[in-house]
């Protein structure tokens, strides 16, 4: 009987990009509950899970909620013979092969499906809808279910106006721009990595704000300037 990876094989040039993406986990704290959003066959939630052993990790993608097959992706999806149950049974036996993580499987989109994540996460892998509008939306529901230190990563830095996938070079940055998060890393791989920025701290803050104001009750009003009449 022929194994299922050579009915479905993982193109080669995807499988050597895979390398080339691990170096962003570096840094990103293990043990915790993460979740990545976009999964298909869990080529890379099998690296994530192997470095960063995460307690619970939340798989989510729309997968049969799509149809029986996918209609997208040409040699990525084996020219519509990949099944999409096969994708997501492929991904979860990654995940469990590679850690020991409680895996969550969540067949829907996401922001739509938002409400399945229960708690808060350390991490957030995202690699799904690829547009601009989509992406930046994703972005907006992802980071206020992420904890204070979360860390929000994802696929597709592509800084050519022609890639088909340069929206989300575009969303990350207006993301980073109207909101307290801030890229801290992208590029190789067409990887790209976000850290909240750190608050001012608010006592400290208060202590400079009150020292400047009594700094000010000392200063002596200058006397008012006469006009010249001439
Ligand atoms: C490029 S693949 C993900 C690859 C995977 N992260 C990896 O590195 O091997 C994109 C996946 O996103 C899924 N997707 C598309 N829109 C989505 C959405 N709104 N929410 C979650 N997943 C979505 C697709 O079904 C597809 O499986």
């Amino acid at each position: 009987m022929r194994h299922f990876t050579e009915i479905c094989p993982f193109p080669e040039s995807e499988r050597k990009r895979l390398a080339a993406r691990s170096y962003i986990l570096w840094g990103i704290p293990t043990g915790g509950i993460g979740a990545e959003i976009g999964v298909f066959r869990g080529h890379f939630s099998e690296a994530i899970a192997k470095r960063l052993k995460p307690k619970k990790y939340y798989l989510i993608d729309p997968w049969t909620c799509a149809g029986e097959t996918f209609d997208w992706g040409d040699a990525y999806t084996n020219f519509g013979a990949l099944k999409t149950a096969d994708a997501r049974d492929e991904a979860v036996n990654r995940v469990r092969s590679a850690s020991d993580a409680e895996v969550v499987v969540v067949e829907g989109y996401y922001p739509l499906c938002e409400d399945q994540i229960e708690e808060k996460l350390d991490w957030a892998y995202l690699d799904a809808s690829h547009s601009f509008e989509n992406t930046l939306n994703e972005l907006r529901h992802i980071a206020k279910q992420m904890k204070p230190q979360g860390v929000i990563f994802g696929d597709d830095w592509q800084p050519d106006p022609a890639h088909e996938h340069h929206g989300v070079f575009r969303a990350v940055q207006q993301f980073s721009r109207t909101s307290n998060w801030q890229i801290v890393a992208c590029g190789p791989g067409a990887q790209w990595k976000l850290h909240r920025m750190k608050r001012p701290n608010a006592k400290k803050h208060a202590n400079a704000t009150n020292a400047a104001s009594a700094q000010t009750k000392d200063v002596k009003k200058p006397k008012p300037v006469k006009k010249r009449s001439d």
